[in-house]
């Protein structure tokens, strides 16, 4: 089941500023309409770049921060100021640096045992976005794992076929430590979706996932059903697709 999706290939010195952008577009469009943003963001090192440019002008300045809310698409169950925390990463590269207000930053519940951590992060989307069948967030950036994972839904887990719960607990991963994820459903309701894919090492994930055949990885799953996914992928993963497939 190849992914479908607008493939954006963007040189890396632009690539992360073409993610800034959208994010700051978007951002000030929910604004324009008096409507809250709501983004969910990956952790990992992929996205830092990304991150780090939203602190700095004029993305600083030009994004409506009063009107963003901030959540995870997963985190590890380690303490924030682990250098594997995704909240802890991303507190330094932009959270630290922004004003947006604190109570509409929604960091993951990784300090509780993993099964209250998910239940509770659970209700907290349910708080925000209300009992819909899923939540259906703005725009949600993503990452790949070179297995093709994405969030912390890994191949051959459980945690796949999850069709109801909004967020469960895994184990798995680099650093093999217990997590919190959203589910399959949940990445499925979002509006936008943008991966965000860089480095040579990505590039035969890059490939396999817009290959027929084989058991679908984890992120060839990630079909929105009204939603829009945008593979923003540098020169440097973009490397073994075909020119006719880059836009
Ligand atoms: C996580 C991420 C995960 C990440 C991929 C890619 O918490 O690990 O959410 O899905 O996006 O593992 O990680 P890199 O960007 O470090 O390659």
């Amino acid at each position: 089941m190849p992914s479908k999706g607008d493939i954006v290939v963007k040189e890396n010195k632009v690539w992360a500023s073409w993610a800034a952008d959208l994010f700051s577009k978007r951002a000030r469009g929910c604004a324009r309409n008096g409507a809250p943003f709501s983004v969910a963001i990956s952790g990992g090192g992929t996205p830092r770049p990304v991150h780090r440019l939203l602190a700095q002008e004029p993305y600083r300045s030009e994004i409506p921060w009063t009107g963003v809310h901030l959540f995870w698409v997963d985190d590890r169950c380690v303490p924030k100021t682990s250098p594997a925390s995704n909240v802890g990463a991303a507190k330094a590269d932009f959270l630290d640096h922004i004003p947006i207000p604190p109570s509409q930053i929604h960091p993951m519940p990784t300090g509780i045992p993993p099964a209250d951590g998910a239940r509770q992060y659970e209700e907290a989307l349910r708080a925000f976005f209300g009992a819909e069948p899923f939540p259906a967030f703005d725009l949600m950036l993503l990452g790949i794992g070179q297995d093709g994972h994405t969030a912390s839904l890994f191949p051959e887990q459980r945690a796949l076929d999850e069709m109801k719960r909004w967020v469960v607990a895994v184990k798995g991963g680099n650093p093999n430590v217990s997590r919190l994820t959203m589910t399959l459903p949940v990445l499925n309701s979002a509006r936008e979706i943008v991966f965000l894919i860089s480095g040579k090492e990505k590039a035969a994930v890059t490939r396999a996932i817009f290959d027929e055949g084989g058991t679908p990885l984890p992120a060839q799953r990630v079909q929105p059903t009204k939603g829009r996914v945008i593979w923003l992928v540098d020169d440097q993963a973009s490397s073994l697709l075909d020119k006719k497939e880059r836009r």
